[in-house]
């Protein structure tokens, strides 16, 4: 405390830069509030989800459409030719003649279009053969598609 009897007011203000930012704070929250509060601006969580949905399959679909793009062009052969002896040939045999998957150069029973290929590889065919969409994509799967049809020839 102070005893001088001189008034001390002026060493309670409190800072300007501390009232600013007081009523900043304020005027903050209460756009927040308003800005969030779906009664008020409509805002939505479910909307923000629709629309990242949305565009992100925009996006999927926009990718790489053509799954036999690849197919005749050398350097993607090779690529699909190294993917396959990594991630199919336990299953298919090196050759591609067939193991415990069957032999992929013959009459394939799911079909052989590469739009039946991509389907089969990429989401997998009942009786144990697995799903390798997520792990290779479609670009990838484009060049293995490639490759098994060079080995048709
Ligand atoms: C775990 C063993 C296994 C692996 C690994 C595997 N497959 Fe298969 N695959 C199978 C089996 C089993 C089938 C038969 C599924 C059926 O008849 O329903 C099959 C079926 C298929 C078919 C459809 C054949 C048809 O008759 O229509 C294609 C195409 C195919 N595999 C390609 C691949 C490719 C490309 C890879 C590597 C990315 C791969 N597979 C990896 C076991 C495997």
């Amino acid at each position: 405390m102070n005893d001088s009897g001189i008034p001390q007011d002026g060493h309670n203000k409190i800072p300007a830069g501390w009232m600013a930012f007081f009523a900043g704070m304020i005027i903050f929250v209460i756009w927040y509030i308003a800005s969030y509060t779906p009664a008020i601006s409509g805002w939505s969580f479910y909307q923000e989800y629709e629309q990242e949905m949305k565009a992100g399959l925009k996006t999927a679909a926009s990718a790489p459409a053509d799954p036999g793009k690849y197919i005749g062009k050398a350097e993607a052969v090779a690529e699909g030719k190294a993917e396959y002896e990594s991630s199919c040939a336990a299953c298919h045999m090196a050759d591609a003649s067939g193991g415990i998957g069957p032999n992929l150069k013959a009459e394939l029973k799911y079909g052989s279009t590469p739009d039946k290929l991509l389907e089969s590889i990429s989401a997998g065919r009942p009786n144990g053969m697995p799903p390798f969409g997520q792990q290779l994509g479609k670009d990838k799967i484009a060049k293995l598609i490639a490759y098994i049809e060079s080995l048709k020839k």
